[in-house]
């Protein structure tokens, strides 16, 4: 059954902010931890304002969210949450964004969330056999003097991270606003990837590739408006870690059985399926699999080709990258 040739098919998450794993339950529960007021009664109150038009409407719920997380042990069980629940999604290797800026411009100190995280990824290790990166994440809507100030606070921990990346509202908010801290990040030795055409214009992509020099393009849907850079992105085996769930819920596709997730696949793409926020999106990156492979009957062979892709697509090495293709 193809669910589970899904389930049991190894695969690497790569596209994933931890603090969109904070599922509802846990939100409460550390909100009376914490003593956090939280604007809801009830979990399903919670889930019922799980209703989105677009990203910036889905962000101002995300950002909320994130003001019951205080301690390095809520940031240790966010994290350990997370990797437990995919560990049964057949997820063998995860490289996983966070937001610094959104907890250090409420007060919690850089260090408190990189020690809980590191000490919630340590454990998911030694549990579940994972191997596990962190890609510290700049937010486009700040300035790019306040990414500068992240990137100094994270100097003790840059030998322990994989790679920088770009998130937040992309509209109005181009590459090339970061082009000098994702050069000093580069020169620190990070690998580097960015939000690119969620939402926003192929021009977006042209300027992740040409003027950031990413390694990896989160989203990129919008690339297939542009034959010309489809086709770059093809010839340069270029990464687009695609989030089906996500596309539909922020509207950006209108229904899965519209995702146009094979289509890339026939051109050329190297697309690979990732969760984005689940505990916001509706499933973790077995349901995303599972559904878009439903609604768009994938083949054996397409679900196999995502599946590597995403290990082809990863920031491992290249003996890892072949230990599991
Ligand atoms: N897009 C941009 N920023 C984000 C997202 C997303 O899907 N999720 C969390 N931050
Ligand atoms: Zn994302």
């Amino acid at each position: 059954m193809t669910d589970d040739f899904i389930t049991n098919l190894p695969k690497a998450e790569l596209h994933l902010h931890i603090e969109g794993s904070l599922e509802p339950e846990l939100m409460f529960a550390l909100a009376e931890r914490n003593k956090v007021a939280i604007p809801f009664k009830s979990v399903e109150d919670v889930r019922a304002a799980y209703s989105f038009t677009n990203l910036q409407t889905f962000l101002d719920i995300y950002y909320a969210g994130a003001a019951v997380l205080k301690t390095e042990e809520d940031f240790h069980d966010l994290a350990l949450a997370y990797f437990d629940r995919v560990a049964q999604d057949g997820v063998v290797h995860a490289e996983i964004f966070f937001d610094p800026q959104t907890h250090t411009h409420r007060g919690i100190p850089f260090d408190v969330v990189a020690n809980g995280l590191f000490a919630g990824i340590d454990a998911a290790r030694a549990k579940h056999g994972m191997s596990i990166g962190l890609i510290m994440s700049y937010l486009r809507h700040l300035d790019e003097e306040d990414a500068f100030r992240t990137f100094e606070q994270a100097q003790p921990w840059l030998d322990q991270m994989i790679g920088v990346g770009l998130d937040s509202s992309e509209m109005g908010h181009p590459p090339s606003k970061f082009a000098r801290v994702f050069e000093a990040s580069a020169e620190a030795g990070l690998l580097l990837c960015a939000h690119a055409g969620e939402e926003g214009p192929p021009a977006y992509i042209h300027e992740a590739l040409d003027i950031l020099r990413v390694d990896r393009i989160d989203h990129g849907n919008r690339a297939l408006e542009d034959p010309v850079l489809v086709a770059r992105l093809a010839r340069e085996a270029m990464t687009l870690t695609v989030c089906p769930l996500s596309n539909v819920a922020l509207r950006n596709v209108d229904r899965i059985e519209d995702h146009p997730i094979d289509r890339m696949l026939d051109l050329g793409l190297r697309a690979t399926i990732h969760s984005d926020d689940p505990a916001y999106f509706g499933g973790y990156i077995g349901e995303n699999y599972r559904q878009t492979a439903r609604a768009r009957n994938l083949s054996r062979g397409q679900i196999v080709t995502l599946a590597r892709n995403s290990f082809l697509g990863s920031f491992l090495d290249d003996e890892a990258i072949a230990g599991h293709l």
